[in-house]
C-alpha cells in the first residue's frame, strides 16, 4: 500500500475552533479496516466479533455494526450499546470474570448468543437465572489454555497465574458440569490470550492447544459448534503510516493453516485495537512551553484522563505537532495538565519547534482511549469529532 500520511488528513481548518481536547475519528480508515477484515475472511466459516471495550463511541459502533460484525460485551453498558448500535443481539458475545445477576438477566432478556463462562460459580448463576427466566442460556467455557502471548503484563491473559478461563485441567468437569445442568445450552470453547500481540506463534501455539482439546470432546461425541479465539491482534504505534491496516492476511492465515475445523463448526474472533486503533488521534492544543535547566516541557491541555494508555503501561505514541508540521527539531517531554507525575505522553520527543496555541495530535489513539478517559481532577471528558480523508 502507498504510504498515506494520517496527520496529513487531518482537517485542521474545520477543527480549529473545536474545543481541545477531542478525538478526531478518519472513518474512512475505519472503513478501509473492516473492508480488509471482509476481504480476508470472505467465504470462510468465520465470524469476527468488535470487542467494544476498544471503543464504545456511538458512531464509531454504528459504523462497525453496518458492516455485519458481531459485538463482544463486557457489561450491562456494553450490551444497552450494542443493542442502541445496530448489532444483532444473536451475534453478541457476553466476557468477564464478574457477571452481576443484572447483567446476566439483561444478556437472558436480550436474547445474546453466547455468555462466556469463566468459573463454576457463574455457571450455576446463570444456569439458575435462565431457569427463573424459562429460557436456555447459550454459552461458551473459557479456557485458559497457558500461553504466554509475550506482551505487556498487563494485557496478558491466557497465562495461569491470570484471573481469566477456566485451567485445561479443570475443564473436563466444567464441560460435564455444563452439559448436565437443565437451562444451559453448551455451544462452544472460547480463548483470549492477550493484547497487542504483534507475532504469530502465540496464536500458533493457541491453535495447536484448540486442535487437542477439540479432537478429545469429539472422541467423546461432544460437539461445539464455534470455536472463539479471542482477539488480541497488534497495531504499529511506532509506524502508523506505514501499517495503518493491520496485517489481517497473515493473521487470518495462522488459523486458515493451523486450526483445525470440524465439519459445521464456526470460528469466532473478538478483535478490537485492529479495528479501531489506527483510525483515531487525540488532538489536543500546547497550553504552556516550559524549560528548566534539564528539560523543554510541551504541556498540553490533554492529559491521563484523556489517553491513559502512556500513564498505564508506558506506551509509546506518535505525536505530531499540526500546527508546524516543519522546522528545526527540538526535544520535548510531552506532558499533560494533571496533578500526577506519570502524566507524561512521550519522554524526549523530537518535534518542531512548538509553541503555546500549537495543535498537537497523538496517534494511534482509536483503541482503548476514549473508552478508558476519566474524570480525575474533575475534568471533563474528551470530546469528539469525524471525518473522510479519501
Ligand atoms: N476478548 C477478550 C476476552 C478481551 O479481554 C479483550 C481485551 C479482547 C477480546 C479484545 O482485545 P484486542 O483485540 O483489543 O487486543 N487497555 C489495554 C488493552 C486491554 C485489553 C483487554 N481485553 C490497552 O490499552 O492496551
Amino acid at each position: 500500500m502507498s504510504q498515506f500520511n494520517i496527520a496529513n488528513h487531518i482537517p485542521l481548518a474545520d477543527l480549529q475552533k473545536k474545543s481541545t481536547p477531542f478525538y478526531y475519528y478518519d472513518l474512512d480508515v475505519l472503513n478501509m479496516t473492516l473492508d480488509a477484515i471482509k476481504r480476508e475472511t470472505a467465504g470462510l466459516p468465520y465470524l469476527v466479533h468488535y470487542a467494544i471495550k476498544a471503543n464504545g463511541n456511538p458512531r464509531i459502533l454504528r459504523e462497525i455494526a453496518q458492516s455485519g460484525m458481531g459485538a463482544d460485551l463486557v457489561s450491562g453498558g456494553e450490551i444497552t450499546a450494542a443493542l442502541e448500535a445496530g448489532f444483532n443481539p444473536q451475534s453478541m458475545n457476553f466476557s468477564g470474570v464478574g457477571k452481576t445477576d443484572r447483567e446476566i438477566r439483561l444478556g437472558l432478556e436480550k436474547g445474546i448468543g453466547c455468555f462466556n463462562v469463566e468459573s463454576i460459580p457463574e455457571l450455576e448463576v446463570i444456569n439458575t437465572l435462565a431457569t427463573e427466566m424459562d429460557k436456555m442460556a447459550p454459552i461458551a467455557i473459557r479456557v485458559n489454555p497457558d500461553i504466554d502471548a509475550h506482551t505487556h503484563k498487563y494485557i496478558t491473559t491466557g497465562t495461569v497465574e491470570n484471573k481469566f478461563g477456566i485451567s485445561i485441567e479443570e475443564l473436563e468437569t466444567v464441560v460435564n458440569q455444563a452439559i448436565s445442568l437443565p437451562h444451559i445450552h453448551l455451544r462452544g470453547l472460547h480463548f483470549h490470550i492477550g493484547s497487542q500481540i504483534t507475532v504469530m506463534p502465540p496464536y500458533v501455539m493457541l491453535c495447536e492447544t484448540i486442535n487437542r482439546l477439540v479432537e478429545h470432546f469429539e472422541s467423546r461425541g461432544i460437539h461445539f459448534e464455534f470455536i472463539n479465539v479471542g482477539g488480541g491482534l497488534g497495531i504499529d504505534y511506532q509506524h502508523p503510516d506505514e501499517h495503518m491496516i493491520p496485517d489481517f492476511k497473515e493473521y487470518f492465515d495462522v488459523f486458515k493453516q493451523h486450526l483445525r475445523l470440524m465439519p459445521s463448526q464456526q470460528l469466532h474472533f473478538e478483535l478490537g485495537r485492529a479495528i479501531v486503533g489506527q483510525c483515531g488521534s487525540l488532538i489536543s492544543r500546547v497550553v504552556f512551553v516550559k524549560e528548566n535547566r534539564e528539560k523543554k516541557f510541551v504541556i498540553l491541555d490533554a492529559g491521563m484522563t484523556d489517553l491513559i494508555r502512556p500513564a498505564l503501561y508506558d506506551a509509546y505514541h506518535q505525536v505530531q505537532n499540526l500546527s508546524a508540521a516543519q522546522g528545526d527539531l527540538e526535544t520535548y517531554d510531552i506532558v499533560g495538565p494533571v496533578c500526577e507525575s506519570t502524566d507524561v505522553f512521550a519522554h524526549d520527543r523530537k518535534l518542531p519547534t512548538t509553541h503555546r496555541g500549537d495543535l498537537i495530535a497523538i496517534l494511534s489513539a482509536g483503541a482503548y482511549g476514549e473508552s478508558m478517559a476519566s474524570r480525575y481532577n474533575m475534568r471533563e471528558l474528551p470530546g469528539c469529532a469525524f471525518g473522510k480523508s479519501c
